[in-house]
């Protein structure tokens, strides 16, 4: 008897088979599959708000770089290691020539170009002009700065959302770097498909979030749902009835790491039924996750209170009411750094997971033929949602006699 035959045979942890991630999957370096695959898409880097006077680091795929503001607001993103000897362009001074590195002076434009070099003006000012930080290009939106990492060529325009292009009026949208969707923890240390793949997870709702949730929202899903994959998405949602009430509830799951669900909490509901909120999952590396929210909210209501466990905020928790109380974080977390598949058992509610794995799936075989994923270059940059939890009568209910 093989091990294998052993352990299905007995159930034994000692024949556990060594556990094995889908490598193809989850690693996010320059080079890798999924890596490629994010680097054809905008991703959100840093909340625009967070970069002022001073250069910050920041991690994106796996790669350190440093972000800068010049006087006049143009955003610059460059590898942290001056081209000259190699110090850290974070103690760099930022001015509209671009940022000056500490040690000696070189400065750099937010295309990477050399401006300048103390001591060497006039002995090969050709040159100088020709040497470049490595940099990427930025673009900020929504409160956001977005970075596109991958090769120039094959730069899509930076795509626009209905949901926060066209806002219901009075109302706002506030930039948001907590992780909210894994209930406000900041960074997530687990790989970023946990989380991300979590959005087309329905059956967890009604487990997970019983108690955490309007009663009609954490109901839903519980028979299952419908799942559909388009182009460049995979769709979940479902109609769940409580009484005299009914919802009807829908997300999108959009390449490369766009969640769009309605807020489970229900707090404010848009006159148009779209969803209030658009998330991007950020891996800043293979182990440390990170998630933007852009919510859309009247400008007049109070800050949105984050989900409550036992009452508290989950920055709050205590060790025990992590355990007593556990949300989104503890769930995904505790799946491990990187999750191994090669353990999992996925069932008929799983169907979301599965189709959105065959999506990079399908989008990584496309980059190595050659081509475009959905979504990305050659695609169109305006997005249209269908997400959101429309309220209405439950046209089954009987007034009890
Ligand atoms: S190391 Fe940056 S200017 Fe010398
Ligand atoms: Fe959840």
């Amino acid at each position: 008897m093989s091990d294998k035959e052993k352990f299905a045979a007995t159930g034994s942890a000692y024949y556990l088979p060594e556990p094995a991630y889908d490598e193809d999957l989850v690693l996010v370096d320059k080079g890798t599959p999924a890596g490629e695959v994010f680097r054809r898409y905008w991703m959100p880097v840093a909340k625009s708000d967070k970069i002022k006077d001073l250069p910050v680091q920041v991690k994106a795929l796996g790669e350190d770089l440093i972000l800068f503001r010049k006087p006049s607001g143009e955003v610059g993103l460059v590898y942290p290691r001056c081209i000259h000897r190699g110090t850290s362009l974070l103690w760099g001074r930022v001015s509209e020539k671009g940022i000056r590195c500490c040690y000696h002076g070189w400065t750099f434009e937010t295309d990477g170009r050399c401006t300048e070099r103390p001591g060497e003006e006039g002995v090969d000012g050709a040159s100088r002009m020709t040497l470049r930080q490595p940099w990427y290009p930025v673009e900020e939106r929504y409160g956001f700065v977005f970075a596109y990492m991958g090769p120039p060529d094959r730069k899509p325009p930076l795509p626009r959302y209905d949901l926060l292009e066209n806002i219901p009026g009075g109302w706002e949208i506030v930039a948001d770097d907590t992780s909210i969707p894994a209930g406000g923890a900041g960074r997530m240390p687990c790989n970023w498909l946990q989380h991300h793949e979590n959005g087309l997870d329905g059956a967890h709702v009604p487990i997970l979030h019983e108690h955490q949730f309007p009663p009609i929202m954490a109901q839903a899903t519980r028979s299952g749902g419908f799942f559909e994959k388009l182009d460049d998405r995979v769709n979940g949602g479902d109609t769940t009835r409580i009484g005299p009430m009914m919802m009807d509830f829908k997300v999108n799951i959009i390449m490369p790491t766009v969640r769009v669900i309605p807020d489970p909490l229900l707090t404010n509901a848009r006159p148009d039924g779209k969803s209030d909120q658009l998330s991007w999952t950020l891996p800043k590396d293979n182990t440390d996750t990170i998630v933007f929210t852009a919510i859309v909210r009247p400008k007049d209501a109070a800050p949105g209170a984050p989900e409550r466990y036992n009452g508290k905020a989950w920055k709050d928790l205590t060790f025990e009411e992590h355990q007593r109380y556990p949300g989104d974080f503890e769930a995904q977390t505790g799946q491990g750094l990187i999750t191994f598949h090669s353990e999992e058992h996925l069932f008929a509610q799983d169907k979301g997971i599965v189709l959105l794995r065959r999506q990079w799936r399908e989008a990584i075989k496309t980059i190595r033929a050659g081509g475009d994923p959905p979504g990305a270059f050659g695609s169109n940059p305006y997005v249209e949602t269908t997400a959101g939890a429309k309220m209405m009568a439950n046209p089954d209910f009987v007034v009890p006699a």
